[in-house]
């Protein structure tokens, strides 16, 4: 079946813990209830949450041939997976504590050798083009080539860079901001958006980056929700209450949920606020474990709006 949305970035195993009081020290060990296994990478999650919403879609990344690998393959079920062969799959360790904080430790593996010659622009197909995680994977100034590629076929594009763990240096901040020109509707969250335009509310932030060239913007607030913005319109959307367990990658199934919204061309503000309760019901588990289908997000909606 011909995808209606094609992912491109990163994909790696996600060893995530459950909740620490703090750091153990130096020289110890503790114990705790349970380490899962989880798939990851934000390109990779955008994929699995969007599949579950019921959307065909493809995803084109590079794993090792390795067990992490094949967990990827069997994890991943649902998704066209157009997988690359790179030296070892990417491992994210994610350390979660009681107070909803995260600490991440990333072996990027495969991701950094992800490169534009590498992929057959034939697979790029479907109605949108998600491209993530800007600094873990390989593609670089050659994002754009991407793409221009999709909008020569008419596909709309999104982009969501993450946070870059070399600390936004002016030379990576312009990259992205030449990027955006290309770009159709964008993901930051708020950190992000602040990191790029130097601006400070959120209302500041989504101007500044729609200069640039995006059309649309969804800007994450974590547990606040999310302001969502055209050149035209702007509508802060309060959060989902919800008892989060890990918020790890809330913001690639808010991605993939509003990506859902656009493709059925609903309004603005009612893809903010679909987004904001599929990236909500998303917490209440570990990893990918809880991604929601799309009648468990309208039931939230339906009980919140009673
Ligand atoms: N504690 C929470 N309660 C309710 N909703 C939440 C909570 N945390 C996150 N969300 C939802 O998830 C969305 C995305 O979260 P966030 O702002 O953390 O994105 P992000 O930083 O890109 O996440 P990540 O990169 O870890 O996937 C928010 O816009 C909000 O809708
Ligand atoms: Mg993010």
């Amino acid at each position: 079946m011909n995808p209606e949305v094609t992912s491109i970035g990163d994909i790696n195993v996600d060893i995530i813990t459950s909740k620490l009081k703090d750091m153990p020290q130096r020289d110890s060990q503790i114990i705790l209830p349970e380490i899962r296994l989880s798939s990851g990478g934000c390109a990779a999650n955008f994929a699995k949450a969007i599949s579950k919403l019921g959307t065909a879609v493809r995803f084109i990344g590079k794993v090792g041939e390795d067990v992490f690998g094949d967990f990827l393959r069997d994890n991943l079920n649902g998704v066209d997976l157009r997988l690359l062969t790179g030296s070892k799959t990417g491992i994210t360790v994610a350390i979660t504590f009681d107070d909803e904080t995260r600490s991440f430790i990333t072996y990027p593996g495969s991701n950094s050798e992800l490169k534009v010659r590498d992929i057959d622009f034939s697979l790029i197909e479907g109605k949108c083009l998600h491209i993530a995680s800007f600094f873990l994977q390989g593609l670089r100034e050659n994002t754009s080539e991407i793409m221009e590629y999709a909008h020569d076929n008419k596909m709309t594009v999104s982009f969501d860079t993450g946070w870059d763990p070399g600390g936004w240096s002016n030379e990576d901040t312009e990259l992205v901001k030449n990027i955006l020109h290309n770009v159709d509707i964008f993901f930051p969250n708020i950190k992000e958006g602040k990191a790029i335009t130097g601006a400070k509310d959120e209302r500041s932030i989504c101007k500044e980056l729609l200069d640039l060239g995006p059309e649309v913007i969804g800007l994450k607030l974590g547990k606040m929700g999310c302001y969502v913005a055209t050149k035209d319109e702007g509508y802060y959307i309060a959060p989902f209450r919800v008892k989060p367990v890990d918020t790890t990658g809330a913001g690639d199934v808010f991605d993939a949920a509003f990506i859902l919204g656009y493709l059925r061309s609903w309004d603005l503000e009612k893809t903010g606020r679909f987004a904001n309760a599929a990236a909500a019901l998303s917490t209440m588990g570990y990893g990918t474990e809880r991604y929601p289908t799309e009648g468990e997000v309208r039931r939230l909606l339906r009980v919140e709006s009673a």
